[in-house]
Parts: structure tokens; sequence; C-alpha cells
């Protein structure tokens, strides 16, 4: 029964606009050996090449500033994609027509003009092709890699750039990058990327949200106790230990993807999904943010750090000896008591928290009805309504109702889902977020994408709460890896009378 409601992979492809093919394009990646290129980017493009949405006349070059010729960079990306993303629909036809669209030229940021000239010389000459510049770099090399785009002379009418997280270490870092890229590129031709909103789930609140009537008339402080928003990971730093030491959970994702997440949950109806409708309403959430301010952060706030523990019966080391340093304050898991101070959400506490080497990777928003008003069942105990948004991994939409359990011998309530699970009705593979992504920006859609007024606004809120646990000097919890966090994150839930679900 559940297969005939699946829908066919042929009739997606030929009505959904995700198969179309984009313009024609020259992107180039700086940083075009480095992880994400190798994990994501390129993989990405590899995908929608195979899929006929990556025209055979576009071209990708990678940079770096290590000299190597382009079938040696043909043959890194190759070999980083089967080391990472899986074979199940490798083709090695489809991989060699790829591979002859891509190159690689040696390019020093802080160079003479020779790297820029060769960069300039592997572009299209067309001046009209779409030219994507990729900045898959550190964002200390944001500025100067657009100041020197600019003067080999590079920015053609149809070039845009796209910068990846984390845009700036502060808001004050984030302003001067936005007005740096901003003195070469317009607004409109800036995508910064948070690779959440790539998501299929992320993009189905969306549609959850505004295309349903059900949802809208409850969707306030009058039925909504409180929400819940928890990425959880169990990875731990990897390899990133560098950056992450200097970033710390509550940059690397709650400035960003815990934020946006709040946003997209808590937004007012936009005009319309054109970008700057959507990206408004956004601003206005981040904006209504309640300060948390010194005072309050010990209350409203729990930071945590792995320690030696088990995941999934495996021993874990803690963070310390995964960065290879004796200390560390750096927080690996925050979790937050936000209010959003406006008339849709005044009282209800949003709850968010992230952390790595946590039990099990998963991402949630949980919706938290009130209770009824009046039971008419007497001392049945009745849950409360809970709408379950699983963003990854088991992709689903869950509301939990409350039904008669059939048969004789009284009236006995049960809480059941009305369950939407993406596995039981779409037989279809989700691309990766980047995939959706780098094609909006060759398709000019920034409806995804952040404008610099949010990141900012992201920024000097994330930055009061850093402020906030340095003046008052916050503890830093340990947590066994393989436990979701600290006990303090509990017992903040426990106050409220609520926990973590
Ligand atoms: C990145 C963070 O932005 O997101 C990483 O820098 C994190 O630390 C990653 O692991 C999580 O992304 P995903 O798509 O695996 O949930």
């Amino acid at each position: 029964m559940a297969q005939d409601n699946k829908t066919n992979t042929a009739e997606t492809q030929e009505s959904g606009s995700a198969f179309l093919p984009v313009d024609t394009f020259d992107l180039v990646v700086f940083g075009g050996t480095g992880d994400l290129a190798r994990r994501k980017l390129i993989p990405a493009l590899f995908h929608r090449f195979c899929d006929g949405q990556v025209t055979k006349k576009s071209r990708i070059i990678g940079t770096s500033r290590s000299d190597r010729s382009a079938d040696q960079y043909r043959e890194l990306v190759h070999k980083a994609y089967h080391e990472f993303s899986g074979d199940d629909d490798y083709d090695d036809k489809c991989w060699d027509d790829f591979a002859a669209q891509l190159d690689y030229v040696s390019l020093d940021v802080g160079s003479d003009k020779a790297d820029w000239e060769a960069l300039a010389k592997s572009l299209s000459k067309d001046k009209n092709r779409v030219r994507v510049f990729y900045l898959a770099v550190p964002p200390g090399l944001y500025v100067d890699i657009c100041k020197g785009l600019k003067a080999a002379g590079l920015v053609t009418p149809n070039a845009r750039v796209v910068l990846e997280k984390p845009l700036g270490t502060d808001y004050a870092s984030a302003k001067a990058t936005n007005e740096g890229v901003g003195a070469v590129f317009e607004e409109n031709r800036i995508y910064r990327i948070d690779h959440y909103l790539g998501k299929e789930t992320v993009q189905n609140l969306l549609v959850l949200r505004f295309g349903n009537i059900l949802l809208e008339p409850l969707w306030s402080n009058r039925a909504i106790d409180h929400i819940e928003i928890t990425v959880a990971e169990s990875i731990g730093v990897g390899g990133r230990g560098s950056y992450y030491d200097g970033a710390g959970a509550l940059r690397d994702m709650v400035q960003n993807h815990l934020l946006q997440l709040l946003c997209l949950t808590a937004m007012e109806t936009p005009a319309s999904l054109d970008a700057d409708d959507v990206r408004t309403e956004k601003l206005k959430v981040m904006r209504a943010l309640r300060p948390i301010t010194q005072d309050v952060a010990p209350y409203l706030t729990v930071r945590g750090q792995y320690a030696r523990g088990k995941v999934d019966e495996e021993v874990m080391a803690d963070y310390l000896t995964d960065v290879g340093i004796d200390f560390s304050e750096t927080e690996t898991f925050v979790a937050i008591k936000a209010h959003i101070d406006n008339w849709r959400w005044a009282g209800v506490p949003i709850y968010i928290r992230t952390g790595k080497r946590m039990a099990s990777r998963r991402s949630d928003i949980v919706i938290q009805f009130k209770p009824v008003p009046h039971s008419v069942f007497g001392s049945t105990k009745l849950n409360p309504n809970r709408l379950v948004i699983r963003l990854q991994p088991d992709e689903a939409v869950k509301l939990y109702m409350e039904i008669k359990e059939p048969g004789a011998g009284g009236l006995r309530l049960k809480t059941l889902p009305l369950n939407l699970s993406y596995a039981d009705n779409f037989a279809v593979r989700y691309p990766d977020a980047y995939e959706r992504l780098l094609m909006d920006v060759v398709r000019g859609n920034l409806s995804l994408f952040m404008r610099g007024d949010e990141v900012e606004a992201a920024w000097k809120w994330v930055d009061e709460i850093r402020e906030a646990w340095e003046q008052a000097d916050q503890r830093l919890e340990l947590y066994q890896a393989g436990q979701d966090g600290p006990d303090q994150a509990h017992d903040m839930l426990a106050k409220d009378g609520t926990q973590w679900v």
C-alpha cells in the first residue's frame, strides 16, 4: 500500500525544475584542494552533471597555492569522491565526461599578477557567461581574493561570489568582510552559504508552515508551550581541531545553522518566496531575540565540552586529545533558552542545543503544544499535542495526537503520531544540500542564502552571549562522549517542568 503512494522518480524528474539544465557557467573554487571542495563541492557538481543539469560547456576550475597539473587535480578529486561520497550511482563514463570539464590553476592570492593572469586565461572569453567564484577558504582571505579578482578584471557582469561560513568570527569582522566584499560585488551578487538552508527538510519547513492552513492559527503563544531545536552530532572535531578550537559550538553552529532554523520556524509569513521577502522576515526574528546578558547567562545558557566516553560501544577520546592540546576553554556543546520578544512569541521559551560526540546524529525541531484548556476525561492523563520535524536522519514530520485505544474496559487514551515519513513516501535520492545551493547560485536565486544584515544581526546576538560567558566566567561543564550533553542542560529544562525530547 505504501508503495502505491510513493512518488515516481521518473515523474519527479520530468516535472521537477531541479533537473532543468542551468546556464553554462565557469566556476572557480578557491581552496579547490581543501576539505570542502573534495568532500562536498566537486561531488555535488558531479551529481548535477550526471543528472544533466550542468551543461557540457561549463567549466570548473580548482585553485590553490600548490603546483599540480589539471590531470593531477582530476585524480585528487576523483580519489576523494570515492573516499567520501559513496559509489551507489557511480558511473565511470559519467566521471570521465565530467572530469573533462575540470581544470586547475595554481594561485597564490597575495602573488604578483602572473597567477591571476593564469586564472584569467582558463576562463571563457565570453563576458556574459555566468562566472561563479566560490571562496572555500578561511574568511580572512575573502576580501583579498575579491580585490584580486577586481584588479585582474575578472568581475564580469554575470560574476557572483559565494562565501562559505564562518562569515567572520564576530560582528566586527563580519561587518568588515561584508564591506570589503561589498566594495567589489553588489549585495545581490553575494551568496552567503548556510548549507542547512539547502537541506530538503529545512526547505520543507516553509512548505509545512505556509502550504497548510491547519498550522498557522496554532502557530503562536496561544497554542504553543515551547519549542526545542536540537542539532546533535555523534562525530567529534575530526581533523578540524585547529579551526574548531578557535571557534567553538557557539560560532560554528549556533550563529548560523541553529539561528537559521529558529528564524524559519518563528518568522511571519513572507509575501512571497523571493529572496528579500524571506530574508527580511528572518531578520525581524533575529532582531527580536532577547539579548542574553551577563546576569542571566548562567540561567539561560549551558556550555560543555566532551570528555572520554563511548559512542555506540566505541570508546572515544576527549576533546583535548582529539585536538592535541593540554588545555582548552572551547565549548563543543551549547544549550540556550531563548526568547523572541514580539506578539507572536511572547512567553514561549525556545530551547536550542547543539553538540559534538552526543549519543547519536539527529536534528529535530519540536513544537510542544499546550494542554487542552479543560479535560473532559476525568483523571485520565492527556498528553499535549506535539509536532516533531525530524530534519535528519530518518526525515519525517510527526504530529502526536491523543486517540482512543480500541476495546472494552473503560476509556483508555493513547498518544500516536500521524507520520509523514520521507522514506515511506518518496522513492528518490535526496540531493546533498550543496547540489541545490550550487545550482541556485548559477540560476541567480538568492532565497536560500543569507543577506549581509542577517549575518551581522546573528553575530550581534551571539557575541553578547560570548561576552557574557567571559564576564561571568561561566563554567565549562564536561559531558561524556555518548551523552546528550552535560546534566546542566537537562536541569535547565527540568526547572521549567519539561525535558528535551
Ligand atoms: C558545519 C560545521 O557547518 O556543519 C560542522 O562547521 C558540522 O562542525 C556540520 O559538523 C554539520 O553539518 P551536517 O550537514 O552534517 O549536519
